[in-house]
């Protein structure tokens, strides 16, 4: 199994980041020094994935011109003498080749994948979604595809959750078949805690198989009402015996999530030694005293 393609759905109205989001889509509100999408595609870049798939929004085209070159900015840089800022904002043009598709009505994030089908044609392929923000010394998709690759299988990312959580998450339900490496028997889809199979959730991380499609396919009925998720896919994927689940290992963000997103910029913020001293004063000060 060789996959060389990572689609990266960012069509999204990104409503619960409103009125942040209004204008300005959820995967460019920058954490710390980047946007966010930009850590996604560094993700990708370092598990050797050579082309981003954007599935994307009429309204949201500044995603793929962050990865593009633009000329007026080099120029004044070059005017200017500063080097060091050419070099980055040159090197996020030519990181990566960026395809773009259109997915013309948001109706979820099953469709948003089925959209990048003519792309994609009928090879493996990774997927990560735009919001998801992930690091570890391993990068997430790198431990999927290291799986899916051994196995020749699809593989989902999944991590534990506490509790109540599990209500927000698809969680599987699954035998462990190795260290941290699970077959997938089914999936529910947000389940009550009483109901809920494991506290194992679904993360935005999947290496898939092209028969993705053909589940998606189904459900892209012209009556569908409700959105088209991609654990329905899944589910059948995994009642074909096709679906294994790894448990990832690192930081996760989900950043449209206020306490994720802003936890994320301190992370950074504390990583970085010009910004860190000064940041952990700011936060004392702000921080009500123990009693
Ligand atoms: P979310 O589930 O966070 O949905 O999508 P959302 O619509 O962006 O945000 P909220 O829930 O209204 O706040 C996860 C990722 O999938 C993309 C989003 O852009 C996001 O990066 N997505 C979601 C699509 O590309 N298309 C869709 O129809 C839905």
């Amino acid at each position: 199994m060789h996959v060389r393609k990572v689609v990266v759905p960012v069509a999204g109205w990104g409503t619960r980041s409103l009125p942040a989001t209004k204008n300005v889509p959820k995967e460019i509100l920058p954490v710390f020094k980047k946007p966010a999408v930009q850590y996604i595609v560094e993700e990708a870049i370092q598990a050797d994935l050579s082309d981003v798939v954007f599935v994307n929004h009429q309204n949201k085209t500044i995603i793929e011109d962050h990865f593009d070159y633009n000329l007026a900015l080099e120029s004044l840089l070059e005017r200017t003498g500063k080097q060091d800022l050419l070099k980055q904002v040159r090197h996020v043009a030519e990181m990566v080749n960026i395809i773009s598709v259109r997915q013309k009505k948001q109706l979820g994030l099953g469709h948003a994948v089925l959209c990048a089908k003519e792309v994609v044609k009928q090879e493996p392929f990774a997927a990560i979604v735009g919001d998801d923000l992930m690091f570890s010394p391993v990068p997430g998709i790198k431990q999927l595809l290291d799986v899916a690759e051994s196995e020749q299988m699809a593989v989902v990312g999944v991590m534990p959750v506490s509790g109540s959580k599990v209500s927000n998450y698809g969680i599987i339900d699954a035998e462990e078949i190795a260290p941290h490496m699970y077959r997938v028997k089914d999936l529910q889809e947000k389940p009550t805690p009483e109901r809920a199979a494991s506290n194992l959730a679904i993360t935005g991380r999947y290496i898939l198989t092209p028969d993705v499609f053909e589940h998606l396919q189904e459900l892209n009925t012209p009556d569908r009402k409700e959105e088209i998720q991609l654990t329905e896919a899944l589910r059948a994927m995994a009642r074909k015996d096709r679906l294994l689940a790894v448990r990832l290992w690192g930081m996760r963000f989900d950043i449209g999530n206020w306490v994720d997103y802003l936890t994320a910029n301190i992370y950074f913020g504390l990583q970085d030694e010009e910004v860190r001293d000064d940041l952990v004063q700011r936060l004392q000060e702000i921080l009500p005293c123990p009693e």
